[in-house]
């Protein structure tokens, strides 16, 4: 049976392209993006979604009275798409605990700095303020803390001294293209082993 992938997108949602895409070419194995849920109606990610046929689903935030009654709602689409693997691409809501009762280590999440460095939401920023002169990409599983969770991959990227936020985070988008399906790939293939904080990948 194939692995059931549902993502989870606020924005232009170009990581979930890259996904749609590695599984065309066969570099995610043996499973299908079953759901596509935004809390923005805009959210470009819906629109690549619905060109798929896949199938989507916009949550507004104040048809909720609290983020724990969100969290449960979009679990419960969550369930009924029997998903197995929740991927987050740009998901701008912090997930609440209630994520967790269902989706223990099955939350993946991409982030646009080198972990532990710079958590949050300017990551890119916040890294190109502070003068680092390398930056990249991390792939963790997602836990109660904000970018906490488990590293799963990394990789790194340049600064340049001419860099702004845009030209920094699309360099670093360049590479997330690769690495999150990569990721998403040991996932469904049963090669990452939770060794405490540390993940252990069995090539
Ligand atoms: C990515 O840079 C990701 O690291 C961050 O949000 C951005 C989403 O980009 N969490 P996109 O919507 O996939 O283009």
């Amino acid at each position: 049976m194939k692995k059931k992938i549902a993502v989870l997108a606020s924005g232009s949602g170009s990581n979930l392209q890259a996904i749609l895409d590695a599984l065309d070419r066969g570099e995610i194995l043996d499973s299908e993006v079953v759901l596509v849920i935004s809390d923005r109606k805009e959210a470009y990610a819906l629109e690549r979604a619905k060109r798929r046929n896949i199938p989507i689903k916009y949550l507004r935030a104040k048809d909720y009275a609290s983020r724990e009654e969100f969290d449960r709602k979009v679990v419960c689409l969550l369930e009924e798409a029997q998903t197995d693997l929740v991927v987050l691409a740009g998901y701008m809501r912090i997930i609440t605990p209630v994520f967790f009762l269902s989706f223990k280590q099955r939350v993946l999440n991409i982030h646009p700095s080198l972990l532990p460095a710079f958590p949050g939401g300017h990551g890119v920023a916040d890294a190109l303020a502070y003068g680092v002169k390398v930056s990249g990409c991390t792939v963790h599983f997602v836990d109660e803390g904000m970018d906490t969770g488990p590293i799963l991959l990394q990789e790194a990227v340049p600064v340049y001294d001419d860099d702004t936020v845009e030209t920094l985070h699309e360099r670093i988008r360049q590479l997330e293209h690769k690495l999150y399906p990569k990721a998403i790939n040991l996932w469904v293939q049963g090669k990452i082993k939770l060794m405490g904080r540390r993940c252990v990948i069995n090539e």
